[in-house]
C-alpha cells in the first residue's frame, strides 16, 4: 500500500513538472494553434510564436522574434524547409507549415550577421549549418544563441531586383558562398545549400517576408 501511495504521489509530481504525460510517461506535444477559419498557424496578438512545448527560458527571446518565411525569387510559392532530420529544401509555401518558419537571430550586437533558426522541432533550436567542405550542403544544427559560430551566420545583400529579392551571404570562410537552390534547380523538393555562385540566376535569390504574408 505504502509503495502504492509512494507511486501516485510520484507520478502526480511528474505530472505537476511536465505538464501533460502520456501513458508510457512521454510528453505530448499539443498541436500548435491555427485558425479555424483559415487553417493557417495562428499567432498571439502580438504576433509571437505561442510555443505549446517547453523552451529553456533563457532562449524564450527567440519565439519572440518575428515569425518569417523565405521564398524562392525563381518560384514564389515556394518556401525553404527543414525536416526532423535537418535536412533543407524548398516546399510548397503553406501557412499551416511549422517546418516553413523561421527567425532572423543576429547574435552580435551592431553587426549584420545573422543566423536563420527554425523553432519547429520539440525543444530545440536549429539553425542551418555549413557543415563539410564541397558542394556545401546544409544541415540543421542544434543552435546556440550565445556562441554562434561563423558557418551558421548570414548577411543580406543590398537588394538586387524591384521586387526585392537579394542574395543571402554566408559569413564562412569563402565569402562567395551564397544560399543556393543546388544545381540550379527551384522545384519542390529541391535541396538548399551553400554555392559560391557568381552568377544572380532566380535560384540564389530569396526574400524574406512575414509567415503570413499574403495569407489573412
Ligand atoms: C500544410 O501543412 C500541414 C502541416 O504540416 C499539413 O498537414 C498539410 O497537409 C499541408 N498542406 C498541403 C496542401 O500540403
Amino acid at each position: 500500500m505504502a509503495r502504492l501511495t509512494a507511486c501516485f504521489v510520484l507520478s502526480g509530481i511528474l505530472l505537476l513538472a511536465t505538464g501533460i504525460c502520456s501513458g508510457n510517461g512521454q510528453i505530448v506535444e499539443e498541436p500548435f494553434p491555427t485558425n479555424p477559419v483559415t487553417g493557417c498557424l495562428q499567432f498571439r496578438p502580438d504576433g509571437h510564436l505561442p510555443l505549446t512545448w517547453p523552451v529553456p527560458w533563457v532562449f524564450e527571446f527567440l519565439a519572440k522574434l518575428p515569425p518569417l518565411r523565405i521564398i524562392s525569387k525563381g518560384d514564389p510559392s515556394l518556401s525553404i524547409a527543414a525536416d526532423d532530420n535537418g535536412n533543407v529544401f524548398l516546399a510548397k509555401t503553406n501557412c499551416s507549415d511549422l517546418r516553413q518558419l523561421w527567425v532572423q537571430h543576429f547574435p552580435y550586437p551592431g553587426e549584420n550577421r545573422f543566423a536563420l533558426v527554425n523553432l519547429a522541432k520539440e525543444y530545440e533550436m536549429r539553425a542551418p549549418m555549413i557543415l563539410e567542405d564541397g558542394p556545401y550542403p546544409m544541415k540543421l544544427g542544434k543552435y546556440a544563441p550565445l556562441d554562434v559560430p561563423a558557418y551558421a551566420l548570414w548577411t543580406q545583400d543590398t537588394p538586387l531586383l524591384c521586387a526585392g529579392f537579394y542574395k543571402i551571404r554566408s559569413c564562412y570562410k569563402d565569402e562567395r558562398l551564397v544560399l543556393d537552390g543546388l544545381h540550379g534547380n527551384v522545384h519542390e523538393g529541391t535541396v538548399v545549400g551553400a554555392y559560391p555562385a557568381d552568377h544572380s540566376a532566380d535560384n540564389v535569390l530569396w526574400k524574406m517576408e512575414g509567415f503570413l504574408s499574403n495569407h489573412p
